[in-house]
């Protein structure tokens, strides 16, 4: 990290993030969210690629898949997130959309040292 044009910015520290919560913070550019899900930290902008709407405002999620009438299988154990608008999902590990890969969110380098979660954000 600490690469030209990149600035490391705090979002709180690793005690104020439980697994499965979100924490946001503001940038010039926009809202960033950094999210705890099995274990992994995921920064993103906390904005849908569609049409603009805050992703963060639903949880990060296991997924359903077509299964047997009367059994629920889960999909994509990592997770997705869901917009609340219109429902697209995107794959909490590389930021892809399951209905059209072409569409990715934005994502940023996330760490977690000294006790702090640090996020490294375009200037
Ligand atoms: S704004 Fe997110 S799916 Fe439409």
């Amino acid at each position: 990290m600490g690469k030209i044009g990149m600035t490391l910015h705090q979002v709180c520290t690793s005690d104020e993030l439980a697994e499965g919560q979100h924490r946001l913070i503001s940038h010039h550019k926009g809202e960033v969210g950094v999210v705890r899900y099995n274990g992994r930290l995921v920064a993103i902008r906390n904005k849908c690629p569609h049409a603009g709407a805050q992703l963060l405002l639903k949880p990060v999620r296991r997924t359903t898949v077509s299964s047997c009438p009367h059994q629920i299988e889960l999909g994509y154990q990592d997770g997705v997130f869901t917009c609340p608008w219109h429902h697209w999902e995107f794959d909490l590990r590389d930021g892809s959309c399951l209905a059209d890969p072409r569409l990715k969110l934005e994502r940023f380098p996330v760490e977690e040292t000294g006790g702090k979660i640090l996020v490294e954000i375009p200037d």
